[in-house]
């Protein structure tokens, strides 16, 4: 998995890692007829006109001082897409093509989400619909018997929106953003026709949420006026949605067709209704478009027959769906059932299988990720799979090539894949490309089985495959300059220090030229490029205002949250979710690193309050312990931490709760609601679920058939409750 989040890094940083070196150098080529440009000095031209562009850009919309004339820009602009439409497979993933308008992020401003707009898990095969509904009963303590009632609807492939109303009246429209912090779009979204300004009957605070989108029919349209002006076209209809919603100017947005479909909420001052299907319906009466393939479903077997009638229409709705998503009916379930670190466990989305296509691979690069990984990337013929044009995709690892899965059996019949192969394939939704099979009878005579490097080839360290690991690992650790530079790019990313205006290519830019070789190094950019003979505003680029307006954002993260903060050092088998819940373990960055310490015998008290987080494994125990052992990273980190100011982890307000703060063991039989619903309910108390007793526990919980923890309970003396005790403790809270 990890080795695929770091290919999906790559690929959605495009060619940039190969075109590094050449975004600020002017080249000789600007001269050359676009016809005769060789594929390398097109490339090469791309970056110029990339940056020139980017720089333009800039000048104009951040720093209101255009450098060069509108039709100078224009004719950038052209050539860009001139060489573009001559070598499509060279289109860097940051093309000024794809540029709409300004700069929209920089522009909007920030609004917190009261409620977090989450995400959905996902449902692929028809099995997973039963599982979803098998998890919930048992989650619920439901016998397979009792009814239990979903609804059905359309996933609309668009971008969710937040409205919300104050006393009737539209007063805010924020974007999901990251799911907690969004953009404010208000003005573009009174543009909406689908969206009210005012309703009557409704809550006095009332939070719709639901999804912006373009039909088919206003994207061809809106494609065809734009290339007729010269503009810039749109992929497809939901980039289409997206950068016209998030445009500066209201206006552009107000020109433009969007729609909108609501389907959920967020705070609200009293109930909707007691059913997700009556909430909807309210949300029709106030006079929100809602979609008319939504229905209730009595269980999986109705719902999957729900979703095929969906699937048949697909081709014909005139909009685009990916999916259909269910939901638990009854709103007090939903409430019980609660989330996830970042899905519901009361709703899934049930997708569309994955498109295909068949292409020849033209080379097979390896890309060295964060964690040492050799991730192999197919190079491919560009091909259109699903309306967008795919050219590179993930080979996952050397067996996968090979034709073998993780536990050495065969797939695809024990195929191999070689370079020269026609491959098939496969994108589902937005994730990574995949090569899936391989065209044997169609392999050139002389393509031969590729041979996967045991050298890193970055940095030349050995690359070892460690017993039991599928991906082959660079030794090299932070002297490898693609580990150094992926460890960097993650540490600016979203889920982590998500620093405005530090990129993913800054990021490698600065590294490049040794202005960033480390996380720390980002704090004191200001100190050695603010001024003085080498400064950032100097640089290709950049001007004063977008160098202060970095400096500001790098100071505005140096106070982080401490679960930002692990996330960001970028440990292997440390994720978002579990560097949350590291952080609530440990609540400060003191706590945790002497943690780290005391655990390093892999035994004692410190080892086992470690292992015993809630989902806390050996092997991601064993990473963490690691990363605090070994000197030069554990160095690099303290670095880093004397530059912040870690905030400790907060729970939400357990101020009234008898159990905040304290460590709880569920054991034995529990008979009025599920473990998993026990736990989740301690947690949301502010009590912390460990899974063994020790010296740290406070309360044992301990149902019928409660054995050998119940006795070291009495042993250490913690207390010890039955369910029904443990129940009336948490009454009224
Ligand atoms: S319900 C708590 N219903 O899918 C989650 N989402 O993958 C509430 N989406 O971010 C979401 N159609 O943008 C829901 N009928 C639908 C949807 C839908 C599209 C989007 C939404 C969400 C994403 C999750």
């Amino acid at each position: 998995m990890l080795d695929l989040l770091m290919v999906a890094a790559y690929l959605q940083q495009g060619r940039q890692q190969s075109g590094a070196g050449l975004v600020i150098s002017e080249t000789p080529n600007a001269d050359l007829e676009v016809d005769t440009l060789t594929p390398e000095q097109a490339e090469a031209e791309l970056a110029r006109l990339a940056a020139q562009l980017a720089r333009a850009n800039s000048a104009y919309h951040t720093n209101d001082a255009p450098e060069i004339s509108d039709a100078e820009y224009d004719a950038l602009k052209q050539r860009n897409a001139a060489i573009e439409a001559r070598y499509p497979q060279l289109k860097r993933s940051d093309s000024p093509s794809d540029v709409v308008g300004a700069a929209p992020a920089a522009g909007f401003g920030k609004i917190a989400h009261s409620v977090a707009m989450l995400s959905l898990s996902n449902a692929f095969q028809d099995e997973d619909v039963a599982e979803f509904d098998t998890s919930i009963r048992k989650y619920l303590g439901l016998a397979p018997d009792v009814p239990l009632t979903y609804t059905a609807e359309p996933k609309i492939d668009g971008l969710s929106l937040s409205l919300r109303y104050e006393g009737g009246k539209l007063v805010q429209a924020a974007t999901r953003g990251d799911g907690n912090i969004g953009e404010n779009v208000t003005s573009n979204a009174r543009t909406i026709a689908d969206i009210p300004h005012e309703i009557s009957g409704a809550p006095e605070i009332l939070e719709v949420r639901g999804e912006v989108y373009m039909s088919h029919a206003d994207f061809e349209a809106l494609n065809m006026r734009q290339a007729d002006r010269g503009g810039k076209t749109f992929a497809n209809p939901r980039n289409a949605a997206a950068g016209s919603l998030r445009q500066l100017d209201a206006e552009i947005t107000r020109a433009r067709p969007l729609r909108f479909f609501a389907y959920a909420w967020g705070s609200l001052s009293e109930p909707l209704s007691q059913t997700q299907w009556g909430a909807i319906k309210a949300l029709e009466k106030f006079g929100f478009s809602t979609n008319p393939l939504t229905q209730r479903c009595d269980g999986p077997d109705q719902m999957i027959a729900h979703y095929r009638r969906i699937e048949a229409q697909r081709a014909s709705l005139g909009y685009d769906i990916d999916g259909v998503v269910y939901k638990v009916d009854d709103l007090a379930l939903q409430d019980r059932l609660g989330f996830r670190s970042t899905t519901p466990r009361w709703a899934t989305a049930h997708k569309f299988p994955a498109e295909l296509a068949w292409t020849r691979l033209e080379g097979i690069d390896i890309q060295v990720g964060r964690t040492g990984a050799l991730s192999p990337v197919a190079r491919l013929s560009p091909v259109t799979v699903g309306g967008v044009v795919v050219s590179n995709a993930t080979l996952h690892n050397e067996d996968y090539i090979k034709g073998l899965d993780s536990k050495g059996v065969e797939i695809r019949g024990g195929k191999d894949i070689r370079v020269g192969d026609l491959v098939q394939v496969y994108r589902a939704g937005d994730v990574i490309p995949k090569v899936a099979d391989v065209d044997i009878a169609k392999r050139p005579q002389e393509a031969e089985a590729f041979v996967f490097p045991t050298l890193c080839p970055e940095c030349g360290s050995d690359a070892v495959r460690e017993p039991g690991d599928a991906v082959r690992r660079c030794t090299g650790g932070l002297i490898c300059p693609a580990q150094a530079v992926e460890k960097l790019k993650h540490f600016v990313s979203r889920g982590a220090f998500d620093i405005d205006g530090l990129g993913a290519k800054q990021v490698e830019q600065f590294y490049t030229d040794g202005w960033i070789a480390e996380p720390a190094d980002i704090f004191t950019l200001q100190a050695r490029y603010g001024a003085g003979v080498q400064q950032l505003k100097n640089r290709e680029g950049w001007g004063e205002k977008s160098a202060n307006a970095l400096f500001v954002a790098i100071e505005d993260k140096r106070k982080i949250p401490l679960a930002r903060l692990i996330f960001g050092l970028g440990i292997r088998h440390v994720g978002e979710a579990a560097s949350n819940m590291i952080a609530l373990h440990y609540g400060t960055w003191d706590a945790l690193a002497q943690g780290m310490l005391d655990a390093r015998s892999l035994e004692g008290p410190a080892y086992e309050d470690l292992i015993g987080i809630d989902g806390m494994g050996a092997v991601m125990a064993g990473s963490l312990i690691g990363a605090f052992a070994q000197e030069a990273e554990r160095a690099s980190i303290e670095r880093l931490v004397a530059e912040l100011v870690v905030q400790e982890a907060q729970r939400a307000d357990t101020s009234d709760s008898p159990v905040a703060g304290k460590t709880v063991v569920f054991t034995g039989t529990l008979e009025k609601m599920t473990r998993a619903e026990a736990k989740a309910r301690a947690e949301r108390l502010g009590a912390k679920v460990s899974g063994s007793v020790s010296a740290k526990t406070d309360i044992l919980v301990a149902g019928p058939g409660a054995g050998s923890k119940a006795k070291k309970a009495v042993e250490l003396g913690v207390e010890t409750l039955d369910e029904d005790g443990w129940l009336a403790l948490i009454a009224n809270t």
